[in-house]
């Protein structure tokens, strides 16, 4: 299995192009499921969980054509399947968007339990009422989720728990459905946005994404025919900002909505970072005291918890007591015994991660639980002394493109060694 190996101490340096966003591109390839004609998408990120989606999509019996540069033309009109197998899916969580499309595609969809990252347990029981709700009929045979419906029917449905995926799913199953679905206690992130215009533009009727209750009206036809551009990614950004401040670097971050990075600007500037915003950049600039932080994970606009591993190892380096706490997965620490292999004083109980710093890192050989702590086992190496070896970069590829080449760029030392 292939392995970085990073020399640490280089301050990054220089401007990096945020690539596509993975949890919208990752929905969005799955929605093309429910056109009644071809599209073409743009921005799409070249990564292993993209890639298998492709692999899915095909093997349904869609027409996939990559035309350079994240662009891919896709016609869905062949689809001859609502099948989706165990070795197809197994290690994409988002495989559970090929439920919710086929669903309102042929109001019929088999397809194996999701996997993906180890968080502890990841129920879909919300997604599973959703279904229920529009009239579906759910089951779970040999591993395989069942559902099925004479026809779908809108209705309001309040989600117990704020579900990114249950969200999604439910607007998906919902987009061909007769009458009107609302959605109460919806997830808003960035990348629910971006699904609900893409529907639209292809025909859809979907309102309120990004706000606290979502309405679809159902349509029988979706025509696509047109171009979508999947918008940037808010992790991966969040990502370098946080290297470049923990590296006492000076970055700039290009092609991303500032917006989007709120929650974690704010905390950067309370660690004493300098942060300079423009239209579609930021400029983040370290600086060698950094102060202690509180933070607390929680769905958008909150702090992503998909920022806090890399957030974690930033707080290793800030003076006095911070405290990291997890509001969204049960179980998102396990990285955390890695990076004491490297000296740092970190003490976890429950969801709470107490962070006594300021930490000497030393260089050692870490390895990736899943992807967000290996791309904070990245940041950890870049602020290390002498050489880390991160072992399992499978899981970072499945999310971060060009992520050696990248790194490479602001001056990281950054090698990709074939195992
Ligand atoms: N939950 C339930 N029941 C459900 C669904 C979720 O109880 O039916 C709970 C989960 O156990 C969790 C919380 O609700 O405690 C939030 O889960 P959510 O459904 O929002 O997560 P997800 O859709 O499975 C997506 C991202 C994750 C990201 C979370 C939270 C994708 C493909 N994955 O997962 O991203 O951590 O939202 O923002 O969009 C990553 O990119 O590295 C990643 C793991």
């Amino acid at each position: 299995m292939d392995k970085f190996v990073i020399c640490g101490g280089n301050p990054l340096k220089g401007e990096v192009d945020i690539s596509g966003a993975k949890n919208a591109a990752v929905a969005i390839l799955p929605a093309v499921l429910l056109l009644d004609g071809p599209c073409r998408i743009e921005n799409i990120p070249n990564i292993k969980d993209v890639n298998m989606l492709f692999n899915i999509l095909r093997d349904l019996g869609v027409k996939v054509k990559d035309e350079g540069e994240g662009t891919v033309y896709i016609d869905p009109v062949g689809t001859n399947s609502y099948t989706a197998s165990y070795d197809m899916v197994k290690s994409l969580r988002a495989s559970y968007y090929i439920l919710g499309s086929l669903l309102g595609k042929f109001r019929k969809a088999e397809v194996a339990f999701p996997g993906g990252c180890d968080f502890g347990f990841r129920p879909i029981d919300q997604h599973i009422k959703a279904f229920e709700a529009l009239g579906s009929n759910v089951d779970l045979e040999h591993g395989i989720v069942k559902v099925s419906a004479e026809k779908l029917v809108g209705t309001q449905i309040y989600l117990d728990v704020v579900s990114v995926g249950a969200t999604i799913n439910l607007m998906l199953a919902a987009a061909k459905a007769e009458g009107v679905t609302v959605i109460e206690n919806p997830a808003k992130e960035p990348h629910i946005v971006d699904v609900a215009n893409f529907l639209n533009a292809m025909g859809a009727n979907v309102k309120g994404a990004g706000t606290d209750i979502i309405k679809i009206k159902g349509v029988d036809k979706m025509l696509g025919g047109t171009s979508y551009s999947i918008i940037p990614d808010q992790i991966e950004a969040g990502t370098y900002m946080i290297a470049a401040a923990a590296s006492r670097g000076d970055v700039v971050i290009k092609n991303i909505i500032p917006k989007h990075m709120e929650s974690l600007t704010a905390k950067l500037i309370e660690m004493n970072i300098d942060i300079v915003e423009g239209e579609d950049w930021i400029r983040v600039k370290g600086n060698p005291e950094i102060t202690k932080v509180n933070v607390k994970t929680q769905p958008y606009p909150g702090f992503p918890t998909d920022l806090q591993p890399q957030m974690t190892v930033l707080a290793c380096l800030a003076e006095g007591l911070s405290t990291i706490t997890e509001g969204v997965w049960d179980s998102r620490f396990q990285y955390v015994d890695e990076l004491k292999r490297m000296g740092v004083h970190i003490r976890v109980e429950g969801r709470v991660a107490m962070v006594e710093g300021p930490s000497f890192l030393s260089g050692a050989p870490i390895k990736s639980y899943d992807l967000r702590a290996g791309a904070a086992m990245i940041i950890a190496a870049l602020v290390a002394d002498g050489v880390s070896e991160v072992k399992n970069v499978k899981y970072i590829d499945r999310g971060y493109e060009n992520v050696v080449e990248k790194f490479s760029s602001l001056g990281a030392d950054i090698k990709r060694v074939k195992g």
